[in-house]
């Protein structure tokens, strides 16, 4: 058994301050939008786990792919002793990576759920005697200060959430991971790719209403941490295409005209009959695009893999 540690870069405090400003920042603005990451308490996590295994969505799948396939050569690019994985979720697909980076001693799992990042945190730590797992709660869209540990750095952000930031965002953090990297570290970058309008959409609108719950599931948390009266079937589930965006964006449409009042905020918000809240933008990329904003954060990409469907993308960049 080898370490683990947890630390909280988080304070719940914070969290609790974040999403009380974003849930007043969103629900009085026009139109109205919640930020993603809210999706994530426990059964949010829960949900997404069983969207990656459904037949539609298949960026897990093809990510997974090109891991499998891909592993041996990063881990020769890369030769990282410490990964750090933005985002990791159930670390579910860093196993291939952990396999193939033989010189690797510390897996740095950092995400804002605490569920998360436990459960898969132990099992690794358990499963891979000298590898210490210093797993951190943290929010990477804000400021990430990263454990002292041995170079070079491999960080990953894989599954294509990049996406889930807005333009604007997404520069600066890909600033902000810029800024984290010495010269020898890389960066690895998933990304899900533009493609066939129906394929994106089912991806995003199940027919087990899997997606459809996990949507919903920002009403249920926003309810229980800020004591609001959100009734989530009282909303359909929405995921639709914006062309000129290139991005799928998720909302909740209000079946009525309602009122919803959130006490811990002292707010009560109207929603007119078919009006819509976007709970999520998940842009979809092109190789230029990728390489354009890779460059604008001072980042060269140095390799660019697909899937043999050319659905999904692993790009590496290696500081020089
Ligand atoms: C894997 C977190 C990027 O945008 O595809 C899945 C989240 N949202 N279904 C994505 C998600 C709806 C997802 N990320």
């Amino acid at each position: 058994m080898s370490p683990f540690r947890l630390t909280r870069t988080l304070p719940e405090d914070a969290t609790d301050a974040a999403l009380r400003s974003d849930v007043r920042t969103g629900l009085t603005g026009t139109p109205k939008w919640l930020p993603p990451k809210w999706f994530y308490d426990a059964r949010g996590s829960e949900l997404f786990e069983r969207i990656t295994t459904l037949p539609e969505y298949y960026p897990t799948r093809a990510e997974r792919e090109i891991l499998v396939g891909r592993a041996g050569e990063i881990a020769a690019a890369t030769g990282a002793r410490t990964l750090v994985e933005l985002g990791s979720g159930s670390s579910e697909k860093t196993r291939f990576l952990l396999d193939a980076l033989t010189g690797l001693r510390v897996y740095v799992p950092v995400d804002v759920s605490e569920s998360a990042l436990t459960g898969a945190g132990r099992a690794l730590a358990a499963e891979r005697p000298g590898l210490s797992v210093h797993a951190l709660i943290a929010d990477f869209t804000a400021a990430l200060e990263l454990p002292d540990t041995p170079g070079p750095r491999l960080l990953a952000f894989l599954g294509g959430t990049i996406g889930n930031l807005l333009p604007g965002e997404r520069a600066a953090f890909l600033a902000s991971v810029r800024a984290l990297l010495a010269p020898g570290d890389a960066l690895l970058l998933g990304t899900d790719l533009v493609k066939d309008e129906e394929v994106l959409v089912r991806a995003y609108d199940d027919a087990a209403g899997v997606t459809a719950a996990f949507d919903k599931n920002v009403l249920a948390v926003v309810n229980r941490e800020l004591d609001a009266d959100f009734v989530p079937d009282a909303f359909d589930h929405v995921a639709l295409w914006d062309a000129g965006k290139e991005w799928i964006e998720m909302r909740l449409r209000s079946r009525t005209a309602q009122t919803v009042k959130v006490k811990a905020l002292d707010l009560a918000v109207e929603f007119a009959a078919g009006e819509e809240l976007r709970t999520e933008v998940s842009a979809k990329f092109r190789k230029e695009g990728v390489r354009g904003e890779l460059a604008a954060a001072g980042l060269d990409l140095a390799h660019w893999w697909t899937d043999r469907e050319g659905r999904f993308a692993l790009s590496l960049s290696v500081v020089r």
